[in-house]
């Protein structure tokens, strides 16, 4: 249910580019063929009643409300499950029928609480609704007989609440879970009267439940129903705006009262998400209003002083002057700064805009270094732009989706649902990943092929695809002699075909079966459409950018580009990591991807900007920090990113932060690298930001304020106003303006505005004279470069080798409830569904060392040790051990190593060389970081209050 309703045509559209007309209560309608009676009638503006019928799923025809009759038909079909044919005249309102409705209801409301005016749902109920639409007076069975009115809710999911007495057993809520989410936790159990919805086990909480929440939406009574309208009351406005979790980008309206969000419902219009949500985005809001966020600017002189609350003057002051002597003492490009793939597009270009104009260097790196940096790279060489191929609704043509290296049923879940819908309508898979993930084998869907490679070796697997490809004359000439570099593809095809990438040379550094490499090559190449999406399973390695480029070749090889259906698609972990990278925060690149040495594009920013630039290319992240190791990088301005967390090789992002004279961090929470900072700047949440976030698919959605900043003041203007300081004004007022400079600096955002995307909804860049609504398909009949490019993908094994005393290869994943760091998530209830980060040890491995699941194991790399509790389970294959990371304690980079992708400095969190064995005791790295946590909360509190 909704507060701001949107017309429910009560069953799916349908695709037919065949129509049929007919008649309806007297209003003559033309209608796709195969649509229902119930669908035509709603189209021509006309009510039928209904309550087992909704837009989102196929109809059922279980409640029997929204009978018709049909001239020339015996009986009263149900609209929803009737097809309009040819000629049809079909009457919706007649005595009959009313009489009829008025019976269903009757039964109905004989077993139903008559507590409308106390209930939940009141004013929002379908069922309500139909007891006045059908005229319903009075209940002739009287409510004495058996009903279901004492029945017990479940109360177990933190977030909403399934009470039975209140239930229609429409199956409403069994056919969202199945056909729009697809994990089918829920069945009808018993027939007739003793018919109810049950889980898998006694309750929500423990059954097969996601908590995505399609089942409440759908829902047409008070019977499932979120916990915070049931506590709070209905809300009463809604704003629409963007989940800030992960690349999907959800559009979402947050229901409010007063300035709390009630709930937050997915929008039926969202481009990316047409009404889906996952636990994240729908439930895990609450972290925006904890008590641990800090409000107030905070400074101190050093790292072991305490924090003392200050006003934003003194703060932004002290930031200033703390900066300006920096850079006086050891020189203009001793400082820089970090953006957040977590914040707005607007602020992100202030921030790489006060690198670039204020500091007068291009020492501006993002956390997308740390993910998909070799996205970019890779994608840029072949194709000629840093971005993913296709939009997401392109899947719906795909035949054959080739996976590797991404988990989306966890990461990205709506996306995922949305790839289970079509693997169940035919499309084929093929999984390309060290781990058994859902998706290999989930309720009706298969792998063709699951390939578990070693992890470390995707290269010589792309490699070895492509090979039979080319040797069993698989590829696409034609597509290839016309759209691509013939040069290149020759030496491409010449390298291609040496005996080292052939399947069978490859099998046992890879770990696979040679004939499965080949069979998984020919199915790829045979498909009429077939699609690569990834994740970071791929970028994370010292190939990362290899990998991408294998990939893009694979693509082109195969003609595989350039339409629906094919392409493609990094899967972006953060909301906004596309559009991070897209406004400019590498060192090497303006936004939009143009070179900083580029002499004409850095003049078109120096008369914009009005102040002349660095030509020279800025340090990485990693560059940052060893030189902040060496002595010469001092001081640094962190927007949104917890690099002592998030990035690899702790001990030596821990040795560089506290080697600065000058660290700022601007954040909800104090979160791990505030522990070596001297200025605190407090940020805001999604929910009082005023922008856009760009995701996978390009695409440019607005984030809209729900309430004022809880800090005072706009994250933008805390840029802005540092910057003023400093002695380079920015003068906006809005930050409209901002994407107003973004457009007008930017040629794939030149179409771009929020008066535009208020309009007419998001947009996927490019968005400019040529392409005025948008790109949801790039690389159309010729490549942004112009021909596509092969590039050779040699393999270099990474440096990080098992041997006898780290003999097991650790890598890394995130899992549906939790979100990177875990800074949001670990703040909401989501909690409950993962207290800690667990390792995962295949039977064998675990035998060996005698370790249950349970047990407490360290794992030690040649970096560090940490302590992790041990799950044993065959999901991943013996010699691979597999972790998250979204607890701090857990210290997952203290063992990862330095070790990076060769063309961006990626680093290789997916690679680690391990020991693991049983331990009674924690780490000494965890030991420290408990102690001084602990005191971090002290301070918390009292900065907080
Ligand atoms: S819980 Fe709601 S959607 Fe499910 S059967 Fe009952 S009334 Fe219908
Ligand atoms: S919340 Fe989602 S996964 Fe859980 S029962 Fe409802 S639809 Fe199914
Ligand atoms: S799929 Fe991603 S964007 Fe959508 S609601 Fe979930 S976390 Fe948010
Ligand atoms: S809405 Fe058609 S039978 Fe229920």
């Amino acid at each position: 249910m909704t507060l701001e309703k949107s017309i429910d045509f009560g069953t799916p559209a349908v695709g037919s580019p065949d129509t049929v007309t007919l008649t309806i209560d007297g209003h003559t309608i033309t209608v796709p063929e195969g649509t229902s009676v119930m669908r035509a009638a709603r189209k021509a503006g006309l009510t039928v009643p209904s309550l087992c019928a909704t837009d989102c799923i196929k109809s059922f025809g279980s409640c029997r409300l929204c009978l018709v009759e049909i001239d020339g038909r015996r009986g009263t079909p149900s609209s929803c499950t009737t097809p309009a044919e040819e000629g049809m005249t079909i009457h919706t309102q007649t005595d009959r029928l009313a009489k009829l409705r008025r019976g269903v209801m009757e039964l109905y409301i004989s077993d139903h609480p008559l507590d409308c005016l106390t209930c939940a749902a009141n004013g929002d109920c379908e069922l309500q609704d139909m007891a006045g639409v059908t005229g319903l007076r009075e209940v002739r069975y009287g409510y004495e007989g058996a009903n279901h009115l004492a029945d017990t809710p479940d109360t177990s999911n933190p977030y909403f609440q399934y009470d039975p007495s209140k239930c229609i057993v429409c199956s409403r809520c069994v056919r969202a879970c199945d056909e729009v989410q697809g994990t089918l936790a829920l069945t009808i159990e018993g027939r007739g009267f003793e018919s109810r919805v049950k889980t898998g086990t006694e309750d929500f909480f423990t059954s097969e439940c996601v908590s995505c929440g399609a089942c409440v939406d759908a829902c047409p009574t008070a019977t499932l129903m979120e916990k915070t309208v049931i506590d709070e009351g209905m809300p009463e406005r809604t704003v629409k705006t963007t989940c800030a979790y992960c690349g999907v980008g959800c559009s979402l309206k947050a229901e409010i009262k007063g300035d709390q969000v009630i709930r937050m419902v997915p929008d039926k219009d969202g481009k990316a998400n047409h009404g889906h949500a996952c636990v994240k985005g729908r439930f895990a809001w609450g972290y925006a209003t904890h008590d641990d966020r800090i409000l107030s600017p905070m400074v101190r002189d050093s790292i072991d002083d305490p924090w003392r609350k200050v006003s934003w003057d003194e703060a932004l002051d002290t930031a200033a002057a703390r900066l300006q002597a920096t850079q006086k003492k050891y020189g203009r490009t001793s400082i820089g700064g970090i953006t957040s793939s977590r914040c707005t597009n607007e602020e992100v270009w202030l921030v790489q805009k006060l690198v670039r104009a204020t500091f007068g260097n291009n020492n501006v790196d993002t956390c997308a270094r740390v993910c998909h940096s070799p996205t970019g790279y890779g994608l840029a060489q072949t194709y000629g732009t840093s971005a993913g191929t296709q939009d997401f609704d392109s899947i719906e043509e795909c035949d054959l989706i080739l996976l590797i290296g991404s988990n989306p049923t966890d990461a990205h879940p709506v996306f995922g649902s949305k790839m289970k819908q079509r693997l169940r309508q035919g499309a084929k898979l093929i999984v390309i990943d060290p781990r058994q993930i859902d998706l290999v084998r989930t309720p009706h869907v298969e792998a063709e092929y699951h390939l578990p490679l070693k992890p470390g070796t995707n290269v010589p697997v792309i490699n070895a695809i492509a090979h039979t490809i080319v040797e069993e004359g698989l590829a696409d000439e034609a597509f290839i002699n016309e759209r691509c570099d013939l040069a290149a593809f020759q030496e491409w095809t010449a390298f291609i075909k040496r005996k080292e990438n052939s399947p069978e040379s490859v099998a046992e550094e890879s770990g696979l079966d040679s004939e499965m490499i080949r069979s998984a090559a020919r199915l790829y190449a045979s498909a009429p459409n077939a699609a690569i999406y990834y994740g970071l399973g791929v970028t994370e390695h010292s190939q990362g950018s290899t990998m991408v480029m294998g990939m893009a070749n694979l693509a082109m090889l195969t003609g595989n580009i350039g339409r629906p259906g094919v392409g493609v698609n990094p899967m972006r972990g953060q909301n906004n990591v596309q559009g991070s990278c897209d406004m400019g925060s590498f060192p090497h690149e303006l936004p939009g991807y143009r070179p900083v040495s580029n002499d004409e594009v850095r003049a078109t920013f120096e008369q914009d900007w009005g102040t002349p630039m660095d030509g020279v290319p800025g340090q990485r992240i990693p560059n940052m920090l060893d030189n902040a190791v060496l002595g010469t990088f001092k001081g640094i301005y962190i927007q949104g990113e917890d690099i002592a967390q998030s990035d690899p090789n702790t001990h030596h992002v821990e040795a560089a932060l506290r080697n600065m004279d000058c660290v700022i961090v601007q954040d909800l929470f104090l979160n791990e690298t505030a522990r070596f900072a001297h200025i605190f700047l407090p940020g805001t949440s999604f929910l009082e930001k005023d922008g856009t976030f760009i995701n996978a698919e390009r695409r440019i959605n607005r984030v809209r304020p729900v309430m004022k900043p809880k800090t005072g003041k706009a994250e933008w203007r805390v840029t802005a106003e540092l910057s003023d300081r400093m002695g380079y004004p920015m003068h906006y007022t809005a930050a409209s303006e901002i994407m107003d400079e973004i457009a007008r600096l930017t040629p794939t955002f030149a179409g771009v505005s929020f008066d535009r995307l208020d309009k007419e909804g998001s947009m996927q860049w490019p968005v400019n004279d040529d392409a005025p609504f948008g790109t949801p398909v790039m690389h159309i009949g010729e490549f942004v470069r112009g021909k596509g490019l092969f590039k050779l993908t040699e393999y270099v094994p990474t440096e990080e080798r098992t041997n006898r005393k780290f003999p097991l290869i650790l890598t890394t994943g995130r899992i549906l409830s939790q979100y990177n760091v875990g800074a949001q998530t670990r703040r909401t209830e989501n909690i409950k569904w993962m207290e800690q980060d667990l390792l995962e040890i295949h039977p064998s491995d675990a035998e060996l060392r005698g370790i249950r699941s349970g047990d407490w194991v360290s794992v030690a790399s040649r970096k560090g040790e940490t302590v992790l509790q041990a799950d044993v389970t065959d999901r991943v294959n013996p010699g691979v051990v597999y972790t998250t990371f979204h607890h701090p304690e857990s210290g997952t980079n203290v063992i990862t190593t330095e070790l990076s992708d060769w063309a961006t400095q990626c680093p290789e969190y997916k690679v680690t060389a391990v020991q693991v064995t049983p331990s009674n005791h924690r780490s000494e790295w965890q030991e420290t970081y408990l102690r001084t946590r602990d005191e971090m909360r002290r301070i918390e509190v009292e900065a907080g209050e």
